[in-house]
């Protein structure tokens, strides 16, 4: 009979058959399918497994150091963690077009990977966190999108691995249950989406350091009131953009001339189409108080009230 135990038990065995004793790379991005494939291998190989978390420095408030903490101090995992934050913004300073900004995330991404890849010795194996939806959906996603998306897979071709994917019969819902059976920590398991490019397609047009910043601190501070609302986990996905102009204010009796933060809160079945979270005027009121008095360089707060279509889901 199928339960999670038989499930985790059958897959470390076949994990164990197919790799013997060599050697697994992983893209360990912190979301939730390569985060349960990096829990699941490191239960079935161990060291035999490296881990490679690259922060692209556009991962929301909280996130390079989580997956640090979990993976490597409290599951012993070999982990390469790579800073890349200079890189990435280097290359995207004054780069205001969504599309060549997405590309150049993309890009930079597997050549940092690819880059980490060529220092380790002897590896032959690529663990991927392809689930039962990636493998069916994948011809009709396509013909759909709008925009360019990114996900690690394009590796050149003198650096074919093996993949192990053991993953890839499960649906989400049960890639979660696998998480926690695993000892993964809810928020890791129940996170909501977030894009491969990041917070560069919510920092709008030619990303700053500063206007980046500002985003970072009011997106944790509206995950951090969605929680204390009991929103996150109701909420399909929430999250706040700023764009890249400014309005007057008044602060302190004195004249400002600052960002918005936008808020955005959508629910939908398949990303495809959505409809807007009706947030509770509290809470809204509760989140503009917080986001304009704590985060440098915010003095508006701005509510973003349109379903996909018209809009799409994310700002670029
Ligand atoms: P849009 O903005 O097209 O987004 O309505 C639909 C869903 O896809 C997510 N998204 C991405 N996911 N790589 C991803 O893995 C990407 O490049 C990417 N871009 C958007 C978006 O957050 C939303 O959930």
């Amino acid at each position: 009979n199928w339960n999670m135990e038989n499930f985790i038990a059958d897959q470390i065995d076949l994990i164990r058959e197919q790799v013997g004793d060599k050697k697994v790379l992983l893209a360990l991005s912190g979301g939730v399918d390569s985060s349960v494939v990096a829990a699941l291998l490191i239960r079935a190989i161990g060291k035999q497994l490296t881990c490679v978390h690259v922060n692209h420095g556009l991962l929301r408030k909280g996130e390079p150091e989580q997956v640090v903490e979990v993976f490597q101090k409290q599951m012993g995992a070999n982990l390469v963690y790579v800073d890349a934050t200079d890189r990435f913004l280097t290359k995207l300073e004054n780069v205001a077009d969504p599309e060549k900004k997405r590309k150049i995330i993309g890009a930079e991404f597997i050549r940092v990977f690819e880059e980490e890849a060529r220092k380790l010795d002897g590896i032959q194996f690529l663990g991927q966190g392809t689930i039962y939806p990636d493998i069916v959906e994948s011809g009709t996603k396509t013909a759909k999108m709008v925009k360019s998306h990114h996900n690690v897979g394009g590796l050149p071709e003198d650096m074919q691995f093996e993949l192990v994917e053991p993953l890839k019969m499960l649906f989400k819902d049960e890639v979660r249950a696998c998480g926690t059976a695993l000892g993964l920590p809810d928020n890791m398991v129940y996170r909501q989406p977030f894009p491969g490019p990041g917070l560069g397609v919510r920092c709008l047009g030619a990303i700053t350091r500063d206007r980046l910043e500002a985003l970072r601190e009011s997106d944790a501070i509206l995950r951090e009131e969605f929680d204390k609302a009991g929103l996150a986990g109701k909420v399909w996905q929430y999250f706040t953009v700023v764009p890249d102009f400014k309005s007057v204010g008044v602060r302190d009796n004195a004249r400002s001339f600052e960002w918005p933060a936008i808020i955005r809160a959508v629910n939908t079945v398949d990303a495809m189409t959505a409809t807007i979270e009706q947030i509770d005027w509290d809470v809204l009121a509760r989140i503009t108080q917080r986001i304009t008095h704590e985060v440098p360089g915010i003095n508006r707060v701005l509510y973003d009230l349109t379903p996909k279509p018209v809009g799409t889901i994310e700002w670029e």
